[in-house]
């Protein structure tokens, strides 16, 4: 059971002079004037690649009685809009690196099939450009497009651009007109490759060949439609023989006046099966996102970006992968069928708070990938059920908006043999990871507060307190949970999802405790009256 007390502002002011006494309870400390930056929405947003059955047995099943007419799943499409997606990216991922869009256009009949080498697969290309824009508007998510760098030329980019943007005349934007889209599609976002810094990358490059074709891509794509934004591969090689920082070095330094964002990927797992490890692994994306942060701040001294604003981290792709990463399990129309547990969606929502921890210099985030390709949500043939990640993903992105907060925590803390909190955290806390790992935003009166409490076997008895203004009004209060760490959902069981509990009445108070229940996320939202 989760106590709830609230507590006055005398005890508060006590609570306070006594900062140097052991607290018995941990402290949660929301102060709306400490602010990190402006959440952007597209942190929730979600990537589909050709990959698996991600598309085909996914989102789009012809034949199936489960689809429409246009192929389109509508069980899957109902589960898509749960996740109030606002970006998805597409067409991939490894996919990419050896996709020609054209074969994606025109008469489904007439579309070529083709040998898909980063997956194993046969392409019949039935899905392409047009049902994936008509798939976006219909799950209301903005499209954002990824071009071929690997094996594609700049030339397939910049037509790829006019097909989709340029509203009538040149070859291309009249071929998608006849293709049955009078409108441009007026796709806004475009990464220039993917993964391009990785050995396995089909036309994988070296950092300097990498950046100038992407520069001349991204300047014949700008001359077709000057709105685009672009987003440069990032490093994902963070393998012990390979400096994923110089490719950073050299992709800010040379495209520091072309591109709006850097991407970064990451996959975390639990291979030793340690769970301490596993859920404290999301801190590593928070010291790459510090690291790249500091390379952006250096090379945007010397940047030459008119009024533009300075380049943001998208990290648009991140996930727990490690199960589906056997040859076989990695190929075929069956690859990547990771099924997921409660400390999976831990991890999730460690993410999350991490993006929103970073919200001034993280502006995209996009969870890889939407449909049983290490996916929220599962689907055969006959039905679906959601994967226990979805619903910290669906918490945040239905709730978690405004401001980014610096919350302060103070709570017990543990140590594993791979994380130790970094020297800037030691200087001000106690050496070790927090069990409880939180985030907060503030919008428009209404605070939203994230906690994960890592620890295992025991609740967490916390002093939420607010440092500017009273907590007033009905909070909410969301939580993830499951019977124990291991516990997954399935098609005939849900045994982690979101519960919504009840909620705190509070009426002008400066705090009130609660107590966060062992391997949980909670969700807490309420007002702030000044
Ligand atoms: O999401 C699965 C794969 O992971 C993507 O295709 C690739 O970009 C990454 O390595």
């Amino acid at each position: 059971m989760n106590i709830v007390k609230k507590i006055p502002l005398f005890l508060l002011a006590i609570l306070m002079l006594s900062e140097n006494m052991t607290a018995q309870n941990a402290r949660i400390k929301i102060d709306i004037d400490r602010q990190i930056g402006e959440v952007d929405k597209n942190i929730y947003g979600n990537f589909v690649e050709h990959l698996g059955r991600c598309v085909y047995g996914g989102i789009y099943d012809e034949g199936n009685p489960l689809s429409d007419e246009d192929g389109i799943r509508l069980d899957v499409l109902e589960a898509v809009k749960g996740l109030n997606i606002p970006i998805t990216r597409y067409p991939g991922g490894n996919f990419v690196s050896n996709y020609n869009w054209k074969d994606g256009v025109g008469p489904k009949d007439d579309r070529p099939v083709r040998m898909e080498l980063a997956w194993a697969r046969l392409e019949s290309n039935r899905f392409g450009t047009n049902e994936f824009v008509d798939y976006a508007r219909r799950m209301n998510t903005e499209p954002y497009f990824a071009v071929n760098m690997g094996t594609g030329t700049i030339k397939e980019a910049q037509e790829w651009v006019e097909y989709c943007n340029v509203k009538e005349g040149p070859y291309y934007a009249e071929l998608r007109k006849k293709h049955g889209y009078p409108e441009p599609h007026n796709i806004k976002y475009w990464s220039l490759g993917n993964e391009m810094d990785g050995f396995w990358q089909m036309g994988h490059l070296n950092a300097e060949d990498y950046c100038k074709k992407a520069r001349e891509a991204g300047k014949l794509m700008k001359l077709t439609d000057p709105n685009i934004k672009l987003i440069a591969a990032g490093a994902s090689n963070f393998r012990p023989d390979n400096d994923p920082h110089e490719w950073n070095a050299t992709v800010l330094s040379e495209l520091k006046n072309v591109v709006d964002y850097i991407a970064l990927h990451m996959y975390l797992g639990n291979h030793e099966d340690n769970y301490y490890n596993f859920v404290s692994a999301p801190l590593v994306l928070e010291e790459r996102t510090r690291i790249v942060k500091g390379m952006i701040a250096r090379e945007m001294e010397k940047a030459d970006r008119g009024d533009r604003d300075p380049i943001y981290i998208a990290w648009d792709e991140y996930n727990i992968w490690y199960r589906w990463r056997a040859e076989e399990t990695m190929t075929g129309t069956r690859a990547l069928e990771e099924r997921y547990n409660l400390e999976d969606a831990l991890v999730i929502a460690g993410f999350l708070n991490a993006f929103i921890r970073n919200a001034d210099v993280v502006k995209m985030a996009n969870m890889a990938q939407l449909v049983n390709v290490i996916a929220p949500i599962f689907a055969e043939k006959e039905g679906i059920f959601l994967q226990t990640i979805y619903y910290p993903l669906q918490l945040f992105a239905n709730n978690m908006f405004g401001t980014s907060l610096d919350v302060f925590v103070d709570c017990e803390t543990y140590n594993t043999d791979k994380f130790q909190l970094g020297l800037a955290e030691q200087a001000t806390q106690q050496n070790g990871v927090p069990y409880l790992d939180v985030s907060a935003a503030y919008n428009n009166g209404e605070v939203v507060i994230g906690v994960i409490n890592r620890h295992k076997e025991n609740s967490i008895t916390t002093d939420i307190l607010s440092q500017e203004g009273l907590f007033d009004g009905e909070f909410k209060i969301f939580e993830v949970n499951g019977p124990n760490i291991k516990a997954e959902n399935n098609f005939d069981k849900t045994e982690v999802k979101t519960i919504q509990k009840e909620s705190v009445k509070l009426k002008n108070e400066a705090g009130f405790t609660y107590e966060f229940p062992p391997h949980s996320f909670t969700m807490l939202k309420g007002k702030i009256i000044q």
